[in-house]
């Protein structure tokens, strides 16, 4: 369970989540099995209800673990044909979300890369309708400039973890360890606050931050 909202409320707000596709249910297992982070079903439904306002015909998700909150996204995409690249630097979690795409039937609409975003990102070309980051909080400050780049106006920028179980918070207290990753997420929530963004945080999961990049008109 989350920290953000009462044991109560989240309880609550999951039941109202249905998962009935057997592959991300075995997913959710594997993932707690293995120990590996994955969005919870909030944040998966989040980004399925934003894929079907959105319909981007270009995804590109940084983070891929096992391909879960790829496979909620594909899901959607398979309907109009959008595309999904979708990075992760750890072999082995890159290996099986290979599997899990072929097995979900959307190999031919996700490109999973391996290797490390901070690399990849710069060789990114083309644009982007959407992208969903959920990998290393520390770079997301790095990588704020390139994503700023890639997106495409209109396009939809969702930043998972971003609360960092409330350390961003005024006066939180933190080991000196952390002080420059809190430093840096503060930051990244000042950037994307701020024209040509306009974003929401909102308290799922971890902080979940949705940011919408203005036309050029606007
Ligand atoms: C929270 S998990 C992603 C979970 C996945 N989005 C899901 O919900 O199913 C974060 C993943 O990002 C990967 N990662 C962290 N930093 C990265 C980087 N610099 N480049 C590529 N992958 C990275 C980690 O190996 C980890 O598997």
């Amino acid at each position: 369970m989350g920290y953000l909202l009462s044991e109560t409320l989240e309880t609550f707000l999951r039941r109202q989540i249905e998962v009935s596709d057997p592959l991300l249910q075995a997913l959710e297992t594997e993932a707690a099995d293995k120990h590996i982070a994955i969005i919870n079903r909030e944040v998966g439904q989040l980004l399925s209800l934003l894929m079907q306002l959105k319909t981007p015909r270009r995804v590109l998700e940084i983070g891929t673990a096992i391909g879960y909150s790829t496979l909620w996204m594909a899901g959607y995409t398979k309907w109009w044909g959008g595309k999904i690249i979708t990075i992760e630097r750890h072999p082995e979690r890159h290996r099986r979300a290979v599997q899990v795409f072929k097995e979900a039937g959307v190999d031919h609409l996700v490109q999973p890369l391996l290797g490390d975003a901070s690399e990849i990102i710069p060789e990114l070309t083309g644009s982007f309708d959407f992208i969903f980051v959920d990998a290393a909080k520390g770079q997301y400050l790095n990588w704020y400039p390139y994503l700023k780049q890639l997106l495409a106006p209109g396009g939809v920028l969702v930043t998972d973890n971003v609360l960092y179980r409330g350390l961003v918070l005024p006066n939180s207290q933190f080991p000196r360890r952390k002080k420059t990753m809190v430093a840096r997420l503060r930051q990244y929530l000042k950037e994307i606050q701020q024209p040509p963004f306009t974003s929401v945080i909102l308290p799922l999961g971890d902080g979940v931050a949705v940011s919408f990049l203005q036309e050029e008109s606007q």
